[in-house]
């Protein structure tokens, strides 16, 4: 028997490497290199809970990098429960800085920390979180591994300002290139404009893929109420980390998991949540990755039956006007679960990290600010959770109904006879480059009658998936007032971006989906009311199309430049079931093997 078994409730699996007595070997060794750097013997022989500070912070990730100061009052709030904090690096991941995408790390990420979480003496762990991909890759470890986890973000910018009005993050790039090609911005006021909406440390303060994420794992219960509004320079930061590593140590020895946390109820809370929010449409891939690995059963079209009715009542950029200070003040994610709550939308007994349930957390949480966070009965917009597509192009995709403007509805949807439907004429592009070669080229003679379609970008098609399905229409028509054209792809499109897309198409092309046989010219009809989205190709063409494309060895794409690139292309899922490793969803709950 170990000295101090006997004494805790629960024998802590940091002692099989720092107090194992059968093994008094490797207990020295063990021992000795944590002991080096001035740890006593006390403090790894006690029992006392060692807690992993997961440090996704760096100079490469500018995003997060308020951690690197944060995690010393994670250590103190650890310290002050009786804990031992021991902080390690996570794989950097930058939104905007990682070639070809950041999503391509996303899973790289995760085995890392799947590999950190298992392999070394912890018993619980911070998930320091922010940018877009760092949520979802913290939250799917902790769920594979199962050792009590909290996330703590690390807050957004300030609001951003340019000339008096508010500028996201993100979303002033797609309004600043428009003014830039219309020729009414100069190139320093372009860089200008962009560079005045990041005026502070922290993530995007829009409501891209960061603050959607981290919001929904606070609705999921991962983390304290009111964690992931607040801004990051904020004195209230600081005090929520020092919280949140006290909370870790008692979560330990209350033995309370993520499996505990995150069950099929959490997940339609997120679901509800993310339609009010107006979350990315990021978010049901990386939901649905976190589900998988903790083993709760979620499909796309959960999403629609759970939050295709539920109103948009946050205002903030790009659907609305506001920005991530502001959500803070109004109260954040808790006044929004609060207003739910109202309209008996939240499963109120979901538990999370607090060890309370989400309706003893914000039942009863009101609005500061109905400009900001609005009333269901006066919100920003109708229905704004995502519709479920599918037809002979692709099995399943999604699509936001919320974003379509009242020009678009005149232009496309005004047959009497069927109010939902249009069809058009398809341009399609293979890539991104080819994309951005072409769409000028008046050859095509693109009009506003053409449904621009891009493929070759889904996750083994562009390793990762590519945020490029939201085209812009070519210049002359942009110069004829037609800003917008109906786009679909097997990519994603970014967090930060308004347009009307229906994206995420699974299976991709470079995965044998129907996307592959769609030629230019093609017609192609939408059809909004039943979610069916169709090329008018006849069988026998398609079969041709088909035994051509096979003949030519499968729809072609580039080759890989990194060895994680083929590694992930030659395992990895649809964006459908949350883009995972094929191979990583059977090991669940190992912590405990
Ligand atoms: Fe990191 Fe937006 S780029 S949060
Ligand atoms: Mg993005």
């Amino acid at each position: 028997m170990g000295k101090g078994a006997g004494h805790d409730a629960r024998r802590l699996r940091s002692r099989e490497w720092f107090d194992n007595p059968d093994n008094p070997d490797m207990t020295a060794l063990y021992l000795e290199r944590y002991l080096n750097y001035g740890l006593t013997r006390e403090e790894l022989q006690s029992g006392r809970p060692i807690i992993g500070i997961a440090q996704t912070g760096s100079d490469l990730s500018p995003c997060n990098r308020p951690h690197l100061e944060l995690a010393l009052r994670v250590r103190e709030g650890i310290r002050e429960a009786g804990g031992i904090a021991i902080e390690f690096p996570v794989h950097p991941i930058q939104e905007t800085g990682k070639r070809p995408t950041a999503s391509l790390d996303r899973n790289l990420a995760y085995l890392g920390l799947v590999e950190v979480l298992y392999g070394y003496p912890l018993d619980g762990v911070v998930l320091t979180t922010g940018c877009d991909k760092t949520t979802p890759a913290c939250l799917m470890a902790a769920a594979t591994v199962d050792l009590p986890a909290i996330v703590l973000t690390g807050g957004p910018m300030l609001n951003g300002w340019f000339r008096g009005e508010r500028a996201g993050s993100g979303t002033v790039v797609w309004k600043a290139r428009e003014l830039l090609s219309e020729g009414k911005i100069d190139y320093e006021t372009f860089i200008e404009m962009v560079s005045d909406s990041a005026p502070s440390i922290g993530y995007c303060n829009t409501m891209g893929t960061a603050t959607t994420m981290n919001t929904l794992a606070e609705a999921l219960g991962m983390s304290l109420p009111g964690c992931a509004s607040i801004p990051a320079p904020y004195r209230e930061r600081g005090q929520i980390a020092y919280q949140t590593g006290k909370r870790i140590v008692d979560m330990v020895h209350e033995d309370l998991k993520p499996s505990d946390i995150m069950k099929r109820e959490a997940f339609e809370n997120v679901i509800a949540v993310n339609s009010a929010i107006g979350g990315s449409t990021n978010a049901p891939i990386h939901i649905n990755a976190i589900a998988r690995h903790v083993g709760v059963e979620l499909s796309v079209d959960d999403w629609e039956a759970h939050g295709l009715d539920i109103p948009l009542i946050v205002n903030l950029q790009p659907a609305g006007e506001y920005l991530g200070e502001d959500f803070h003040r109004a109260g954040g994610a808790p006044a929004v679960i609060g207003e739910l709550i109202r309209n008996d939308l939240i499963h109120e007994d979901a538990v999370t990290a607090n060890g309370r349930t989400i309706g003893e957390n914000c039942r009863g949480v009101e609005s500061q600010n109905d400009d900001v966070i609005m009333r269901f009965d006066k919100p920003l917009k109708q229905s704004a959770g995502f519709k479920v597509m599918r037809g002979n192009i692709f099995d399943a995709a999604i699509m936001k109904l919320s974003v379509i403007s009242e020009t678009f509805r005149e232009r496309y949807l005004s047959d009497p006879e069927s109010p939902n439907a249009f069809e058009g004429r398809a341009i399609v592009f293979d890539g991104p480059e080819d994309y951005h070669e072409k769409i000028d080229d008046p050859a095509l003679g693109i009009d506003q009658n053409c449904i621009l379609f891009i493929r070759g970008t889904g996750p083994i098609g562009y390793p990762g998936a590519a945020e490029v399905v939201n085209m812009r229409a070519p210049d002359y028509l942009l110069k004829r007032g037609v800003r917008e054209l109906p786009c679909i792809g097997d990519g994603r499109q970014s967090g930060t971006s308004g347009s009307p897309s229906i994206l995420n198409a699974s299976p991709e092309a470079a995965a044998g989906g129907g996307l592959a046989l769609l030629a230019t010219d093609d017609r192609v009809r939408i059809d909004l009311s039943d979610g069916s989205v169709n090329m008018l190709v006849d069988e026998g063409e398609l079969e041709r199309r088909r035994s051509e494309l096979e003949a030519a060895g499968g729809y072609q794409y580039p080759a890989s430049q990194t060895p994680w690139q083929e590694l992930q292309r030659g395992d990895v899922d649809q964006l459908s079931e949350g883009m995972v490793l094929k191979s990583a969803v059977k090991y669940q709950r190992i912590a405990a093997k």
